[in-house]
């Protein structure tokens, strides 16, 4: 292979050095032409150079008038909750939480475009939510210091929003969690920064097939393992790399609760899926090894091999037909029946 790091170069016709399988012409060859006459080192657009922590802004401040979750002035999670069936009323609030979620990833997802720091983005977020009357989850949940997680290229989640901003050709993770009403609803997308290679753009969209194929799996009667085997299926035949250190999590009152949702099939997941219960599906899908390793800020997972990685979420509540996705947009379908 060559070295992409020297500026060896490449016909129109080589395969492209991002490893995406293309040819030069019709992925990077464009914008290394680019980065050239702004004075880069040619073959790594900042895109395609590892992820360095940059600098947090200050706290941001919440209104007193906003409700908080137990952890918000402590950081420590309450205890576990053992009742995980939800009643009518619960069940309606997490509606409203959950769609509260939706709205504020929309917001976030619109300022996304080259250029704009991911501290930017929490700000935004975090207006959001107090606009809806709600508080940014994240926001001092186990120490957590912002609003919203940002996770950029092969960062696979719980990336800090800091003073680094996105380059064209980036793919972002935005991960946004409201609790209102109560309730906590949670849910993310990966989405490009200005115009990215077709590797990235195929992992971004297999990513979200994985996550449906998971859903798809999810039904009374059903093991919450059956969720992982379906996005472990789906994730095998591109030869993708499912993150197995973080999982799916029961979610209500409680940011984080049982059941554990694993995106690799687990045997030992035998938790029964029964109505009323709600969980989050989130898989993580990575171009090359599941295996992590994490920054010093005690957050951060990166990819062990620094290829990129992707990330869609829903949170969906178990009904006595299938299934009821509660994070979708006002008017957007069920992709299953429920
Ligand atoms: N929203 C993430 C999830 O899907 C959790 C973020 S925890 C935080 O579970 F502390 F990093 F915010
Ligand atoms: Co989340
Ligand atoms: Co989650």
């Amino acid at each position: 292979m060559r070295n992409s790091s020297t500026g060896a170069k490449l016909g129109n016709n080589d395969p492209c050095w991002c490893g995406s399988g293309q040819k030069y012409k019709r992925c990077h060859q464009s914008r290394d032409l680019l980065a050239k006459l702004q004075g880069e080192e040619p073959g790594k657009p900042s895109s395609f150079r590892p992820v360095k922590p940059g600098a947090l802004s200050a706290p941001r401040p919440v209104p007193e008038r906003i409700p908080r979750p137990e952890y918000a002035l402590t950081g420590k999670p309450g205890a576990r909750i053992k009742d995980v069936i939800k009643t009518p009323d619960q069940i309606a609030r997490m509606r409203l939480a959950c769609r509260a979620a939706r709205e504020v990833l929309e917001i976030t997802k619109r300022a996304v475009k080259p250029g704009i720091t991911t501290d930017a983005l929490d700000a935004i977020t975090h207006q959001a939510c107090i606009d809806l009357g709600g508080y940014p989850s994240p926001l001092n949940y186990m120490g957590f210091p912002k609003s919203l997680c940002t996770s950029v290229n092969e960062v696979i989640c719980h990336g800090i929003p800091d003073s680094r901003p996105l380059a064209e050709g980036d793919i972002v993770n935005l991960d946004v969690t409201i609790f209102i009403h109560g309730m906590h609803g949670d849910c993310s997308e990966t989405v490009g920064v200005g115009a990215i290679d077709p590797a990235s753009q195929k992992l971004i969209d297999d990513t979200r097939a994985c996550m449906l194929a998971g859903i798809g799996a999810v039904r009374p009667g059903y093991m919450i393992r059956d969720i992982g085997r379906a996005i472990d299926a789906r994730a095998a035949k591109d030869g993708y790399g499912v993150v197995r250190a973080f999982v799916g999590h029961g979610i209500g009152e409680r940011f984080h609760q049982d059941p554990q949702v694993p995106h690799y099939y687990d045997p030992s997941a035998t938790f029964a899926m029964v109505p009323g219960i709600t969980f989050t599906v989130e898989p993580m899908i990575n171009l090359g090894t599941w295996k992590h390793s994490s920054w010093e800020d005690g957050w951060t997972a990166v990819t062990a091999d620094l290829k990129r990685s992707a990330q869609h979420e829903h949170t969906v509540l178990v009904t006595e037909r299938g299934v009821e996705v509660l994070t979708l947009a006002e008017g957007e379908p069920q992709p299953f029946a429920f």
